[in-house]
């Protein structure tokens, strides 16, 4: 097959001037080519397309692909990972992973829990603010967890995310909606052991590939898994990988997490962050249906390195589930 990929390069965002957290989720250089050595491993030919503005141009210029493996997440709106998808839709180009729907509604958290927590899958409680003077009308129990309600890569998570008194409330939120310009998300804060579960595959035939836990150390920032601590994540944190047949909490991680994968209708392969709560039931905080794919530092990549799946074998995994999808 051909196979065109689209990305962001980070490279290209800091040249443009965005700071190193606004770019932090875009891809670097050598993620682009160790996917593009992994495709071509597969006896398939491979095109760098780039991000969705070049996209535009090749498509419109006549270029087409068989397969696109598409890990382009976007700029700007709430739509920005889902642009890819539908301008390869709009063309009748197949794709890896998940559709327009799927990805414009995981940016946003609050619309997600929705839809998973009618689906049956546990999600703490929540609010959505706008303006600090909604804060009136929120009723959960403290402490609550505040973040952006539309990033990813930590972004907006740190010191201050954590809130444990009434008073510290207003000013976090304060700082989120001027630093952001988007809605925050409160959530009662989970304050038990955290995971990431591996998910590859779609529908009936997904399955977990692995389950990493994300122990915090005494050096970490915040209570949480975020921006700072995943930067300087030698220093802040430790990786586990409990085995869900030893592990009755990871076995939870993983049914919760493939349970969201299904409910959302998310494709290929991804990761689902979940939560254990203070009472030890494991909830869902968020989910990833592009997640990063850098061979050596991402999560995904690590967690099914772990599980016997290396990168190029990861990289034939998604390449086969969008085939099958498409009948190719
Ligand atoms: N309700 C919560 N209770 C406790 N911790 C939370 C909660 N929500 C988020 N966190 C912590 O903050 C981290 C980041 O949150 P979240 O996964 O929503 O952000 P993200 O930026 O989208 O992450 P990613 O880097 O996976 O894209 C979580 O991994 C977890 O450690
Ligand atoms: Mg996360």
């Amino acid at each position: 097959m051909r196979v065109g990929l689209t990305y962001d390069l980070e490279s290209d965002y800091l040249a443009q001037g965005f700071s190193a957290e606004a770019a932090a989720e875009f891809d670097r250089p050598d993620t682009i080519d160790a996917l593009e050595a992994a495709v071509r491993a597969l006896g398939h030919t491979t095109d760098r397309i780039g991000h969705v503005r070049a996209l535009a141009a090749r498509l419109v210029a006549g270029d087409r692909w068989d397969l696109v493996f598409n890990i382009a997440e976007g700029v700007h709106g709430i739509g920005r990972e889902a642009q890819v998808p539908c301008l390869l839709d709009a063309w009748g180009i197949p794709y890896t992973f998940s559709e327009p729907l799927v990805l414009a509604l995981t940016l946003h958290k609050g619309m997600t829990k929705r839809v998973v927590r009618s689906a049956g899958v546990p999600t703490p409680d929540f609010a959505e603010v706008e303006d600090v003077d909604e804060l009136g009308a929120v009723s959960l129990p403290l402490p609550i967890f505040a973040k952006p309600i539309a990033e990813g890569s930590g972004k907006g998570i740190g010191a201050t995310s954590l809130v444990r008194r009434q008073e510290d409330l207003a000013p976090t939120v304060a700082d989120l909606l001027l630093r952001f310009r988007q809605p925050v998300l409160l959530e009662t804060f989970l304050s038990g052991r955290e995971f990431t579960v591996g998910i590859l595959g779609t529908g009936r035939a997904a399955e977990a590939v692995g389950v990493m836990e994300v122990k915090l150390l005494p050096t970490a920032t915040g209570g949480g898994y975020g921006f700072t601590n995943k930067k300087d994540y030698q220093n802040r944190v430790t990786y586990a990988f409990p085995r869900p047949a030893d592990d009755p909490m990871a076995a939870e991680a993983a049914a919760v997490a493939l349970g969201a994968w299904k409910a959302l209708g998310c494709r290929d392969a991804g990761r689902i962050d979940v939560r254990a709560d203070a009472a030890g039931r494991v909830e869902f905080i968020e989910c990833n249906p592009l997640a990063g794919l850098h061979p050596t530092i991402s999560d995904l990549p690590i967690l099914c390195a772990e599980h016997g799946l290396d990168f190029p074998a990861l990289v034939a995994r998604i390449v086969a589930s969008a085939a099958r999808r498409h009948g190719l």
